[in-house]
């Protein structure tokens, strides 16, 4: 395997992990062309409203009273980006970022409205350019191309 894509999986790797973290201020990383999940998880389960920004305020998606509102939408956002309404029960609020591009870099919060309160998640995104075709979109195919990587290191070096 090329070295470059042994690289490109490694850092998807590292950004598979880093969405495991359920604190705020966290870090993605995506490729030109390819989606992202941004990660919103609250910790309670009587979110009310929920509000996705980008660092101009321009809204990527609101989520009001449990269902997905995409009429607020900025065109900028429209047609890709996308929640998990099946989801929203175990206060998993993320949404997948597609066709990502260097002008989506930056900070993204999201925004939870409870009951008592706000919470906020701030998410730092930074879009590279890629090989993107030698790498799968899904987990499973990154950690497939990540332990076959793996493998063929051990094998031929
Ligand atoms: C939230 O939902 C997305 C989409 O189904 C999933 O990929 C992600 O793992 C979920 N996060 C958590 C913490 O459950």
């Amino acid at each position: 395997m090329l070295v470059s894509e042994i690289c490109c999986c490694v850092v998807l790797a590292v950004w598979l992990d880093t969405t495991h973290w359920s604190f705020q201020d966290l870090v993605s990383e995506g490729f030109i062309g390819q989606s992202v999940l941004l990660s919103c998880i609250s910790s309670t389960s009587s979110a009310v409203d929920v509000f996705w920004r980008d660092k101009d305020d321009k809204v990527l998606l609101d989520i009001k009273e449990g269902k997905p509102d995409p009429g607020s939408q900025d065109p900028k956002f429209k047609g890709r980006v996308s929640s998990f309404p099946e989801e929203y029960q175990k206060g998993n609020f993320s949404i997948n970022m597609e066709k990502l591009e260097l002008g989506d870099d930056g900070n993204y919060e999201c925004s939870i409205l409870t009951g008592t309160g706000t919470e906020t998640i701030r998410i730092m995104l930074s879009v590279k350019e890629g090989n993107s075709a030698s790498c799968g979109s899904t987990r499973t195919n990154v950690l497939l191309l990540f332990v076959l990587s793996a493998l063929s290191l051990m094998f031929y070096v």
